[in-house]
């Protein structure tokens, strides 16, 4: 028996979806049903779909109670709405059911593991969330919570952690069959860690080990874990807040860390070999991974950003969507990625050019769109001279338009959308390092309506961000300071 705040809230979601036209959606990105969407959760393969539900207040797109929206899709492209799976409606969790995971049973259920929040006068007389681990258990569609919720408590943390940030528990199966999670937590003072726990049934669980620590190192709570193999070696993914903008490398806020190393045979905990973000553009949080049947290892985050996503200048009926699906792969010791294969499926009508000559700006017969998947070689018509600047503008009419671009010299590029319309004082740009030689660079573009998602040679970084600008802006164009050469494929993707 569904309880009347999930039926309300299924109900709602229905008329509220029937509000909004297909168009003014993305076409393939997983977006709101209706209201508001944050991180992806439970991103699993069960029963022969893909799901993933994600943090979901429909009554609104801002952010409210936490509820899981549902969407299943075969091939992580074409996506189905199902009803929310679950509503804040127990003692537990009636502030809200935080973000958190999903693994089947060998009974063939699928569990979800969550986190319950309560907001609790505390004794100093303040208000704040306290954050606990919960369970609910289902068959892909409807799911019931556990009636002895929560599972895990403050009395499950380790000395100094804190009750009131202690969430997002990443759930897997050990080989053997038995259970492991990783939530994040912080110390009192805020300084982020994972914790990592383990069960043999998936419902009593004990605490196993600090896995990773922060030490001051980056931001300061560590949200969303996600911890897999990939290419022999171990890799945490973790959602740190409040970044201090370090190089080119991150950038102020809520932002992404990669950590790859390996696990201490003795202790278990995370040696670490290398960082980096993982997005190097504006909207980009909360990355969660699924391996999928053949053996990819698959991730999508919440193509947003906390601080900007708190300011727009004009509201929609849905608000907030999931990256494009990518494959995520390690080479010289860096994560790759790249869209999935299966978006290959959607292409249409190429338009191909080679050996163009850049110089100044020009457009090319064939070349526009807002759901476009184009791909670009670069390099300098002169080795010697080189050029100063590359760019590729998009969503482009007379007056706006959003840019991706490149300093040889620097190895910058840069993602732009100062001019998409938008009259906030937010962030607008970033940039990032690349490798590059002699001005030679690849990039692939991806654009579905509402965003653009860079794939810099071959997935060595990715830049995402939202755009917000008409769809009537659907030129594209190319310009070059210098005298840039560039062979250029573009589909359609529809
Ligand atoms: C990350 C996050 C999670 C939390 C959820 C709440 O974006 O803050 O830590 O579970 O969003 O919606």
């Amino acid at each position: 028996m569904n309880s009347q705040v999930l039926e309300k809230a299924r109900q709602y979601e229905q008329i509220g979806e029937g509000r909004i036209r297909e168009e003014a959606r993305p076409l393939f990105h997983l977006a709101a049903r209706t209201g508001w969407m944050n991180d992806p959760n439970g991103f699993s393969f069960y029963k022969g779909n893909y799901h993933l539900f994600y943090q979901y207040h429909p009554y609104d797109s801002h952010w409210g109670p936490m509820h899981w929206g549902h969407g299943v899709t075969k091939d992580l492209i074409h996506w189905e709405y199902l009803p929310a799976a679950m509503a804040p409606d127990m003692p537990y969790d009636r502030d809200g059911c935080f973000s958190g995971s999903a693994v089947e049973l060998d009974d063939g259920r699928q569990l979800l593991m969550y986190t319950g929040v309560v907001k609790e006068v505390q004794p100093d007389g303040s208000k704040r969330e306290i954050q606990t681990q919960c369970i609910a258990v289902g068959d892909g569609l409807n799911y019931e919570k556990y009636g002895e919720n929560p599972v895990l408590t403050r009395t499950d943390l380790p000395e100094g952690g804190s009750p009131f940030d202690f969430r997002d528990p990443r759930i897997w199966r050990e080989g053997d069959g038995t259970f492991r999670c990783v939530a994040g937590n912080c110390t009192d003072d805020k300084d982020g860690r994972i914790l990592e726990y383990r069960s043999s049934d998936g419902i009593h669980w004990s605490f196993e080990r600090i896995l990773a620590e922060n030490r001051g190192r980056f931001g300061k709570m560590w949200e969303c874990p996600d911890l897999f193999h990939l290419d022999g070696k171990q890799v945490l993914l973790v959602s740190p807040q409040d970044m201090l903008a370090r190089d080119l490398e991150y950038d102020n806020g809520n932002g992404t860390l990669c950590l790859i190393g390996h696990l201490d045979p003795d202790t278990g905990c995370l040696v670490e070999e290398s960082n980096q973000a993982i997005d190097y553009g504006i909207d980009f949080y909360a990355p969660q991974t699924v391996l999928a049947p053949d053996g990819r290892r698959i991730m999508v985050g919440w193509m947003q950003n906390w601080d900007t996503s708190k300011v727009r200048y004009r509201e929609h009926l849905w608000f907030g969507q999931m990256t494009l699906p990518r494959e995520l792969s390690l080479k010289n010791g860096r994560l790759f990625q790249q869209p999935v294969r299966e978006i290959e499926g959607l292409r249409r009508d190429k338009t191909e050019y080679r050996q163009v000559l850049v110089e100044g700006e020009i457009s090319l017969d064939g070349i526009s769109g807002r759901t476009v998947d184009m791909e670009l070689t670069l390099w300098p018509e002169d080795r010697e001279e080189g050029y100063h600047r590359f760019a590729v503008r998009f969503a482009r009419d007379q007056r706006f338009y959003s840019e991706v671009s490149f300093r040889p010299r620097e190895s910058v590029v840069k993602i732009d959308r100062k001019y998409s319309g938008s009259p906030l004082a937010i962030l607008q740009q970033r940039r990032c390092r690349v490798a590059s030689r002699n001005g030679e660079l690849k990039l692939r573009i991806i654009l579905d309506r509402f965003s653009a998602e860079i794939f810099i040679n071959d997935g060595e970084q990715v830049m995402t961000m939202t755009i917000d600008t008409d769809l009537t802006a659907e030129g594209i164009s190319f310009l070059a300071d210098g005298r840039t050469v560039m062979d250029v494929a573009k589909y359609s993707l529809g």
